[in-house]
């Protein structure tokens, strides 16, 4: 896509659509009032006869508007005069682009960026409008057979500001937000195919693909033999009943010299059937959806690389496939992880923590500044937080408080939840030196405990975004988070932000 500022007025400008805002009660916004004047009250008219209004998200187009150079104007509402900020300005920007987004608009610009909020900068204004079109124009029509539906061949979008100093913040935001839109269209993509398409042996295959098509970013696959001969017997455990092959992806983007890197460690179960302790039939479809950690951090490595920021990070992707079988895993084994540590696997449905044991062990050889696994890890996550924010586990407090900085500057929020004995105790065994599971209670939290045994003197925090990776339902499909919240996290080390 191409972003341009411009200092032209709403009117004034030759685009396929402009978008401008109006305020509950009539009050027009700063693009809205200029199209007014320009159009002898074209919008004051259709206020008063109730075709536009200020009712937050509601949208109409007006075409054909005498005095205005855009072939459109979508005129959007933006609620209360005075309580607009960003979450409103992405709901409008995104409520203004599904009006259009099934007409031939190729040029769009955006005027809602003239508004008066509360803080956030232009910057951050460019960028989530760049992330609202990305939003808009993704389709998952890979799997269609037959004519797919046709899209806005959008080709530009303008970002109005006021001063020049205003447009290098925008172009900033825009570029940035391009980026992180990218790396969600991809996590999203990773997520969305089906497990028969995203297999082990493909995600390596993408983050390969990544490897060739950006400067300074390297990707290796382990496959089985070299895992066995690491040690790695509680991931290998995991993926004993399928045929389809495990890997371990490394992926390496060397973006400066002489810094430790960052090493974000993902989730890819390509399928989770539970294995011999299998979960119910009623939405097990949804569990192709368990690899959205690996698409997490593979499309943030995708956005940390077109950006080329000056940082070192590192992308380690456990991918397995978890399914039942006459040599599967069964409930009571017992494996030697890679630290040496022995885990009695009492519930196989539990094997998101014992992929990533072994991937967070394998990951001391970066020797990282800071290391975060991010995973679909349980069901007890959604119930605490539901579908609304990251649950952040960390014993490092400076590292959560970043995280969760980091999502709130992003719009990709996250939340922390506690680590501790008292929970770390549930995972005795009688047998080996811990259980994988210590029962309904608290889930989320031992989970979380279990890993905090394998990243002893490590700068760690855990992610789990159950609740956040995918909507299920009408809208089902994967979200791209918490993309947008691990590249703040990267753009906050980079230094990149104005
Ligand atoms: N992938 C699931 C977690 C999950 C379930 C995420 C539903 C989103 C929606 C994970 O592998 C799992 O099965 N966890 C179990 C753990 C339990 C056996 C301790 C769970 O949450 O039920
Ligand atoms: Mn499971
Ligand atoms: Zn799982």
């Amino acid at each position: 896509m191409d972003y341009f500022t411009t200092t032209s007025k709403a009117s004034r400008r030759a685009v396929d659509c402009v978008i401008v805002g109006i305020y509950e009660r009539g009050k027009l916004g700063a693009g809205a009032a200029d199209v007014d004047a320009a159009s002898n009250g074209a919008i004051q008219r259709r206020l008063k006869n109730g075709d536009v209004s200020g009712d937050l998200g509601r949208c109409t187009v007006l075409t054909d508007v005498q005095g205005v150079r855009a072939k459109r104007v979508a005129v959007v509402g933006l609620g209360k005069a005075g309580g607009y900020d960003v979450q409103k300005f992405r709901r409008a920007v995104a409520a203004a682009l599904a009006s259009i987004s099934t007409s031939k608009c190729r040029s769009v610009l955006n005027c809602l960026t003239l508004e008066d909020f509360k803080g956030a900068s232009m910057y951050y204004l460019a960028r989530h409008t760049a992330q609202a079109v990305g939003d808009a124009l993704y389709r998952f029509t890979s799997m269609k057979s037959g004519k797919k539906r046709a899209i806005m061949p959008l080709k530009s979008v303008g970002l109005a500001v006021t001063t020049r100093g205003e447009a290098t913040k925008a172009k900033r935001g825009a570029e940035h937000g391009d980026a992180i839109a990218y790396g969600m269209s991809l996590a999203k993509d990773l997520g969305n195919l089906p497990a028969n398409v995203c297999t082990p042996s493909y995600l390596a295959r993408t983050a390969q693909k990544l490897g060739r098509n950006h400067k300074n970013l390297q990707t290796r696959v382990l496959n089985e033999a070299e895992m066995k001969r690491l040690g790695m017997h509680s991931l290998l455990s995991v993926t004993a009943g399928t045929k389809e092959p495990a890997k371990l992806i490394i992926m390496q983007y060397k973006g400066t010299t002489g810094q430790k890197p960052v090493v974000l460690v993902g989730k890819g179960v390509t399928f989770d059937s539970g294995g011999i302790s299998l979960k119910p039939g009623p939405g097990m479809d949804e569990m192709k959806f368990d690899m959205c950690g690996a698409a997490g951090v593979i499309g943030t490595m995708a956005a940390v690389a077109k950006l080329q920021l000056p940082v070192n990070l590192n992308v380690v992707v456990p991918a397995v496939e978890n399914l039942p079988g006459g040599v599967a895993t069964k409930p009571g084994d017992i494996v030697k992880s890679m630290s040496g540590q022995t885990i009695e696997i009492l519930n196989t449905d539990a094997e998101g923590r014992l992929i990533l044991c072994d991937a967070l062990t394998y990951s001391r050889r970066f020797k990282p500044e800071a290391i975060i696994d991010v995973a679909t890890l349980t069901g007890a996550c959604v119930i605490a937080l539901g579908h609304h924010r990251t649950a952040v586990m960390s014993h490092h407090e400076k590292l959560s408080d970043s995280i969760i900085a980091a999502g709130i500057a992003a719009e990709d929020r996250g939340w922390p939840m506690p680590l501790g004995d008292e929970w770390a105790a549930q995972l005795k065994s009688n047998f080996a030196d811990m259980a994988n599971v210590g029962g309904r209670d608290g889930g989320a939290i031992t989970a979380g405990c279990f890993l905090a045994k394998f990243t002893n003197g490590l700068n760690w925090a855990h992610l789990d975004i159950a609740g956040t990776a995918w909507k299920s339902g009408k809208a089902k499909g994967a979200t791209g988070r918490p993309v947008p919240m691990l590249t703040q996290f990267m753009l906050d080390r980079a230094g990149a932000l104005p």
